[in-house]
């Protein structure tokens, strides 16, 4: 094996095993019970599914994406497994699949670890191993309707550092013609078919050299979801003193990141949120106005690959307006940033118990 980690992006790369588990259910009294088996790992990275299979037929499909860290101690972290595998749970609940249960899915993932652990990139490279959990509908139907038989695969893939070179900023371009999930649908959840829906408005947006934001779907005048990464606005104003309403010297800063029934519940954001309240921000959860973007200090994308992708301005091609909010990363963000990489390898005080620590 001759990996020449610094060349890595977010590719597959071929990994020794895939870690595998089968369930096999029937519908009693409306509930779906059967019983998953033990995760095995394999390296066999095919299988054979009938071409009827749910997943194939109707959609029944659900994945993941987490990371493994080789720490600045030499020690490997895990980064909040238990939330990815609680998301899956709701994806699988989402489309009605079987759920895996967390144990399970947290044997699979250190299974999938520990027999591909030479493909975790030394600390110095800044890439790690992702992981890619799966789940899959496998019963052959005919009749629309969910099946009764799943298979949770979780694929690593050694991935590259997001930022190999500087610290960037990226463009968006947003799209009113094209929805990637319905408020009351399935965007909540981590499901195949809200990326499919997404590709004509992403691909558009890549051909003119920008990444895609997508507006609420009901009204078209809220941010939605960033590409695939939920948005993150900071505003910064002057405090107002409490008795004379006169504007102190104090700085509020404001970390504002859209509510919507439609975008993935991201865990990065999560933790951004939780580090931006200890640090005193005040953290905002609300409908944000397009037009709100004119009164951002910073403002970013963030998710399990970039944790923060900083964005420089917004096109609305439709009113002809260019939106521009930072030429270069903010310190605001940069700084979130770097707190949050601090955890994930090792160099700062885990806190919150975010990191499963391995070897
Ligand atoms: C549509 C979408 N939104 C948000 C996120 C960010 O979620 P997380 O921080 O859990 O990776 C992702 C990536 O998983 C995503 O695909």
């Amino acid at each position: 094996m001759n990996i020449n980690w610094s060349q890595l992006g977010f590719h597959y790369t071929e990994t020794d095993t895939i870690v595998r588990s089968a369930f096999h259910g029937r519908w009693q009294n409306g509930t779906l019970v059967g019983e998953w088996e033990e995760p095995y790992a394999t390296t066999d990275k095919f299988i054979h599914l009938h071409l009827s299979a749910t997943c194939l037929q109707y959609g029944q499909e659900a994945f993941e994406g987490l990371k493994a860290f080789r720490g600045v101690d030499g020690k490997v972290r895990i980064f909040r497994w238990q939330d990815n595998a609680r998301r899956m749970q709701q994806s699988a609940l989402g489309l009605k699949m079987a759920a895996p249960p967390i144990d399970l899915f947290g044997k699979a993932i250190r299974l999938a670890l520990q027999t591909n652990l030479d493909y975790l990139p030394p600390y110095e490279t800044g890439a790690t191993l992702y992981f890619r959990p799966l789940l899959i509908g496998t019963t052959p139907r005919l009749g629309v309707g969910p099946g009764v038989d799943f298979e949770l695969a979780i694929i690593p893939s050694p991935i590259g550092p997001y930022y190999p070179g500087k610290f960037h900023c990226t463009s968006f371009i947003i799209n009113r013609h094209v929805d990637r999930a319905a408020p009351l649908g399935t965007g909540q959840y981590k499901v195949g078919g809200n990326y499919a829906a997404s590709f004509r408005a992403t691909e558009a947006a890549h051909l003119q050299g920008f990444d895609c934001l997508f507006t609420d779907s009901k009204t078209h005048r809220y941010i939605d979801e960033c590409s695939a990464a939920n948005f993150i606005g900071i505003k910064v104003s002057k405090a107002e003193s409490q008795k004379s309403k006169v504007e102190s010297k104090k700085k509020v800063i404001e970390y504002i990141t859209p509510r919507s029934s439609a975008i993935l519940p991201s865990i990065t954001n999560d933790s951004l949120m939780t580090l931006a309240r200890e640090k005193g921000y005040r953290v905002t959860r609300r409908h944000i106005r397009l037009e709100e973007l004119t009164d951002m200090n910073e403002a970013a994308a963030c998710g399990t690959a970039c944790v923060i992708s900083p964005i420089d301005k917004v096109i609305d091609p439709d009113k002809g307006i260019t939106y521009t909010i930072s030429e270069q990363p903010g310190p605001i963000l940069t700084d979130l940033y770097q707190s949050l990489q601090d955890i994930q390898y090792g160099r700062a005080k885990d806190r919150h118990g975010w990191c499963e620590l391995i070897y």
